[in-house]
This record gives structure tokens, sequence and C-alpha cells, in this order.
């Protein structure tokens, strides 16, 4: 780039330190807990995989690295400074060195990729309109678009050009860690190829973390230096580790978990079985609830597979 925003103000992490830390944190949403004693640490320049399926916590664990959700008990720390230490004003500028990529992609729908894309630097740095402009073609060009989307609404974009959009607006001001939460799911294969060259790519950024939650193996295995699994709590007995697999992409291919094995080789299993008994047990309790959508010819229940 010509022109760069101002980072605020970085701090290189001593080399030992890792640049994220993970301690013991639990999630609970009134009597449902979510994440239970997850532990684990990034290292600068690592890019970590998490992988498990829907409902399990991915989002949340993404939400609580950047403060959006906050530990019920456990911390989060950044170079070693425990979010929860920091005012909203501290975290706030903490959350300018992060780039989050959200499961849609989070776009304003009425304004233009342009004025999305440049709304962190608006927000965050004092540049020129000009040089603004400037930054923004070229994180448009660095995702792959032309420029031809500048002057667009996100609904005029396709589903793969939204999230490349959404990526281009997360580099602006060039984060220290990138967060990716499903980057891949309803893209097809060859988009999806595309979203997991351009990961590479934020990955060759000089000093740039990632974090990338994905269902999609084929995005694990091409951009992780390790992976995590987590598990939904429901299925787990309290003595149970959340994470149920850490490793290399290399160690996962030759896991022989059960739980893992299924997740991978993509096969419903046992769960389709008790999503079978969950929708029995649904439609018992509609039979003894009436109420009026029953009236449907479908009924209330969608059939599974
Ligand atoms: N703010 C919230 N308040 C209450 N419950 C929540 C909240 N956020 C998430 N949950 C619950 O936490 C659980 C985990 O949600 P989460 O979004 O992290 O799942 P996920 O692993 O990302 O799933 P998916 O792969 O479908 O995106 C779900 O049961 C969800 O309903
Ligand atoms: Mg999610």
């Amino acid at each position: 780039m010509t022109v760069t925003a101002p980072a605020p103000a970085v701090t290189t992490p001593p080399a030992d330190q890792p640049l994220l830390t993970v301690d013991a944190l639990s999630v609970t949403f009134g009597s449902q807990q979510v994440l239970r004693d997850i532990s684990l640490e990034l290292a600068a320049g690592e890019t970590l995989v998490v992988l498990g399926e829907s409902g399990c916590g991915k989002t949340v664990l993404l939400k609580t690295l950047i403060g959006l959700v906050s530990p019920t008990t456990g911390a989060i720390r950044f170079e070693g400074t425990s979010l929860a230490d920091l005012s909203e004003r501290e975290l706030a500028h903490l959350r300018t060195r992060y780039g989050f990529v959200f499961q849609g992609a989070a776009l304003f729908d009425s304004a233009t990729i342009a004025e999305n894309i440049a709304f962190p630097l608006r927000e965050h740095t004092h540049l020129t309109d000009p040089e603004i402009a400037e930054i923004v073609s070229e994180l448009v060009a660095e995702v792959g678009l032309p420029q031809s989307v500048l002057q667009k609404k996100p609904v005029q974009l396709s589903g793969g050009m939204r999230k490349r959009a959404g990526l281009a607006r997360a580099l602006a001001l060039d984060p220290q860690l990138v967060l990716y939460d499903e980057p891949t799911t309803g893209l097809d294969p060859i988009m999806s190829d595309v979203i997991n060259e351009l990961i590479l790519r934020v990955r060759q950024r000089p000093q740039t973390t990632s974090v990338v939650v994905t269902h999609d193996m084929r995005t694990a295995h091409k951009v992780a230096d390790r992976i995590i699994m987590l598990y939904p709590l429901a299925r787990l007995q309290p003595e149970d580790s959340q994470i149920i697999f850490s490793g290399t992409p290399a160690d996962l291919d030759a896991s022989t978990d059960p739980r893992v094995r299924q997740f991978v080789e993509g096969e419903a299993g046992q769960r389709l079985d008790e999503l079978r008994e969950e929708q029995a047990r649904a439609a018992a309790w509609h039979n003894a609830a009436p109420r009026d959508h029953e009236n449907s010819p479908q009924g209330p229940q969608e059939d599974l597979p």
C-alpha cells in the first residue's frame, strides 16, 4: 500500500508471550452453559482453526476473544492484559487491532461497498478523503474484487463477493488478529477456495494472527497451523474436556476418536438418531398442546432427511 492507515500504537509482545491467552473460560447464558473451562494460547503469526458442530459455541468463543461477550468465569488476555481490566474506551481501542469477518458478511445494507470498507478508517483514523479512497481501492483489489463494486450496495453483490467485501473491511486497519466466522459457508467449492486463498494471503501479512471458525474440512486443512475441535456441552459428561481435539491437520486425519471421525467424515450417524428422537418428542408435545399453526397441511415439523 502506498498510503497506510496509522495503526493505533502497536506494541510487539515479547517473543515468548502468546498474543492471546484463553484461561479457564466458561460462558453461561441464563441456565445454559455454552463454554466450559476452555484454555488455549495463540502465538503471534499462528493460524488456529476452530471446528465443531452447529451450536457448540464457536461464535460465542470468537465473541469473547473480542470482548463482545464477557466470560462468566475465566479470562481472555491480549498480550498479557485481561480484557476485563480494560475500560470501554481501551477495549474499543483494542478492537481496532482486530479484524472480524462475521458469520454473515454483516455489511451495512444502505451503504455502498466503498462506504462499508471506509467505515473503520473514518471511525478510527484522521486520514483525508482521498487517502481513504486510495486505501479502499487497494483493499478491494487485495480481495480480488473489481473496482466497479465500490459504488454498489451489498444487495447487488453475490454471497462470495459480499464475503470478500467483508474481509476487505476487516483488513482496513491492518489488524494484528483476524477472526473469521464461517468464511466459506454457503459458497460453492470454487468460491470457497478463493476465500481460502485470501485467508492464506492475509496470513502472509507480517505478524498477522488468525482464528478461523469453520465447518469446512477443506478450509481447515488448507489454512490451519493448528486445529481445535469443540463439542456441545449437552452431550459431554461433567468431567470431559470440551476441546475434544487439538493438533495439526495431519493429527486430525490420524485421530481415532469416533466423535472427531464422525465430524471429519461428515457422518451424521448418532446425531441424526438424536434429532429424530427430539423431533418425536416435539411432535408429542404439539399433539398434547394444540396450536393454531397445526392446522397447516404439513404441520409444524419439517421432515428429517
Ligand atoms: N447472546 C446469547 N444469549 C443466549 N444464548 C446465546 C447467546 N449467544 C449464543 N447463545 C447460545 O449459545 C449456543 C452456542 O451458540 P453459537 O452461536 O456459539 O454456536 P456455533 O457453534 O457458532 O453454531 P453455528 O455453527 O450454527 O454458527 C447456542 O445454543 C446459542 O443459542
Ligand atoms: Mg456460529
